[in-house]
């Protein structure tokens, strides 16, 4: 079946018709998905009925996984998905909604701001691919801002400024705006801050976008207020209404998104109904600077 793509709200994000996630994809297919993927930076499949076998297939067959150890506050007894997936539900291992205030819920709420995922890996990701098993009855919307209009709408000044400039990017930073902070020493080491550049360049079409996440929260050389009030404009700036496209959620869909040149964040949801979205992660091609080895 040709694969399709059809633009739907801002110009970067589009619906796919002609995939099939239960069935092998054809080298064309797969083909279209990286040019889709190139044009666009999200893009969605509706009514995909897919495991979890079909959607670790389907993502294999687009580049290596990346795997999820250790980047939430689970335990190892409790993951309730292999490590091939990242659990963006709101369950614990026996599929029971998380308690309102349950450390592992509250940390996740993290994913409430703004981000890149993975962004505090020093191999960031590539694509995520986050598929809806079960939704709230109201809310839980995820929206995307395009970073590369973002880029291409600052003025000369400011580019030519942040061209060169480094953040460092943690969990920590990202849950330390929601008030969270009681870290154990085991998670602060574990959470170790990673450097990324903040001005990427696209290897599929050389153009540049900004990299911001919420993980961010230093610039090399920079005092940290002034540059937490500098990036804090920027995602301001990036995450205007015009760069912005906002996915409600249908089962059974498949929303697959570039992290080098979006953000995105998930919207609340009624507390107690469960949502379980099963989330796969195309690794990245390498770190976006020089840097030991986390
Ligand atoms: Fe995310």
């Amino acid at each position: 079946m040709p694969v399709t793509t059809r633009q739907v709200g801002p110009c970067f994000a589009a619906e796919v018709e002609g995939v099939d996630m239960t069935r092998p994809l054809s080298a064309d297919q797969i083909k279209a998905i990286h040019a889709g993927m190139d044009q666009y930076a999200v893009l969605v499949f509706h009514d995909q009925k897919i495991d979890d076998e079909q959607q670790l297939a389907f993502s294999q067959s687009l580049g290596e996984l990346e795997q999820a150890v250790g980047t939430s506050l689970r335990a190892p007894d409790e993951y309730r998905l292999p490590t091939t997936f990242a659990d963006v539900s709101n369950l614990d291992q026996h599929n029971r909604v998380f308690a309102r205030d349950d450390r592992r819920r509250l940390f996740a709420i993290g994913n409430r701001l703004w981000h890149s995922d993975s962004s505090f890996k020093v191999v960031p990701a590539k694509y995520s691919l986050l598929h809806a098993r079960s939704i709230p009855s109201k809310g839980g919307n995820t929206e995307f801002a395009y970073m590369r209009a973002a880029y291409d709408a600052l003025p000369d000044e400011t580019k030519a400024e942040i061209e060169e400039l480094i953040c460092e990017h943690s969990q920590i930073f990202s849950r330390q705006q929601l008030g969270f902070t009681d870290f154990t020493e085991d998670e602060l080491k574990r959470f170790k801050p990673v450097r990324q550049r903040l001005v990427r360049v696209h290897p599929g079409t050389g153009c540049k976008s900004l990299y911001l996440s919420s993980h961010a929260g230093s610039i090399l050389g920079w005092p940290v207020p002034e540059a937490r009030a500098f990036l804090r404009d920027l995602v301001e700036h990036a995450t205007q209404r015009e760069f912005v496209y906002a996915h409600k959620w249908r089962v059974g869909d498949l929303v697959m998104w570039d992290n080098r040149q979006t953000m995105h964040r998930a919207r609340p949801f009624p507390v107690n109904e469960p949502r379980d979205m099963r989330r796969t992660t195309l690794a990245g091609d390498g770190p976006t600077v020089a840097q030991a080895a986390a």
